[in-house]
């Protein structure tokens, strides 16, 4: 299938985005099957912020392969309640045209930050035993951090987060940050939240040259912002991240999970060790 046919350009996929899509399944099952058990919760949600068309092709296997929207409305048991949301409009018709009509889907093409501060996760309240799996996906620095923080604090809602390691050292995290541009540092800073970003990222050192800013490395980076999911978001816990990498063994991202549930940190955690290596 080409752009012509489509209407849009299908995203082409490496193994690396094959395995989170894996790892979303696995879980999606088990989140359900586990929620169906405690017959007091009411609802089962589903959030894809960044949905994209629900179908990738694979570089690997040289084929069309599910994407995430697919593999949570094929999740068995199902979720009660599913939310598509994607800036991109030929690519939400195209999950919509592709998925079969059920009217507990809602599909929203509209910035993700906006609807779910403003519209979605507001309404999500543990008090009424409703729960929420919520996945952040960005290419990027697109997301809010108040997102996050609203997630957090609500105590019904897990999140799967793309952290976008990638995106920041190659635009952000520069030695000379006088070629980092106003518009990459705001995108960091709502990203992170505030700019204490800059503390994880660089240390002060004395060179020959005096006193120089000495970037850090990607593990202390992923420590203080798994810190901030549980000290400033209030999330009880999240297991160690795991680096997606690329065929020349970059990290292009890690995979953030974080919920306030001791069983969903025990399962995640065996699904991440499994692919760890
Ligand atoms: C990495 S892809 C998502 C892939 C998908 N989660 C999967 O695994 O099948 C990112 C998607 O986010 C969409 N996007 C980018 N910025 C957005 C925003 N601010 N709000 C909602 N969608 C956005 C893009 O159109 C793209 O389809």
């Amino acid at each position: 299938m080409n752009k012509e046919i489509l209407g849009f350009e299908l995203d082409e996929i490496g193994r690396w985005s094959e395995i989170k899509i894996e790892i979303l399944k696995k879980y999606a099952s088990a989140y359900n099957q586990i929620l169906i058990n405690q017959k007091f919760i009411r609802k089962r949600i589903y959030i894809d912020a960044f949905s994209g068309a629900g179908v990738h092709f694979s570089k690997e296997k040289e084929k069309l392969v599910p994407g995430s929207a697919t593999v949570a409305l094929d999740a068995i048991p199902p979720f009660t309640h599913y939310h598509f949301i994607d800036l991109n409009e030929d690519k939400l018709n195209f999950l919509r045209e592709n998925s079969l009509e059920r009217d507990n889907v809602k599909y929203h093409s509209e910035d993700c930050n906006e609807v779910l501060l403003n519209k979605l996760l507001p309404t999500i309240s543990f008090k009424n035993y409703e729960r929420a799996l919520l996945i952040l996906d960005p290419y990027g620095l697109q997301l809010d951090w108040k997102v996050i923080e609203m997630a957090g604090k609500s105590e019904a809602i897990e999140i799967f987060l793309n952290f976008p390691i990638m995106d920041m050292n190659r635009n952000v995290f520069r030695r000379d940050n006088s070629k980092v541009s106003d518009s990459n540092i705001e995108r960091m800073n709502r990203f992170w939240g505030d700019n204490s970003w800059k503390k994880a990222a660089f240390n002060s050192e004395e060179t020959l040259f005096g006193i120089e800013e000495v970037k850090t490395n990607n593990q202390t980076i992923v420590n203080e912002f798994r810190k901030r999911l549980k000290e400033v978001a209030g999330f009880g816990y999240v297991p160690e991240p795991i680096p997606m990498k690329n065929k020349t063994d970059a990290t292009v991202y890690y995979i953030f999970f974080a919920s306030p549930k001791k069983t969903a940190d025990k399962i995640v955690s065996d699904i991440f060790n499994k692919y760890r290596n």
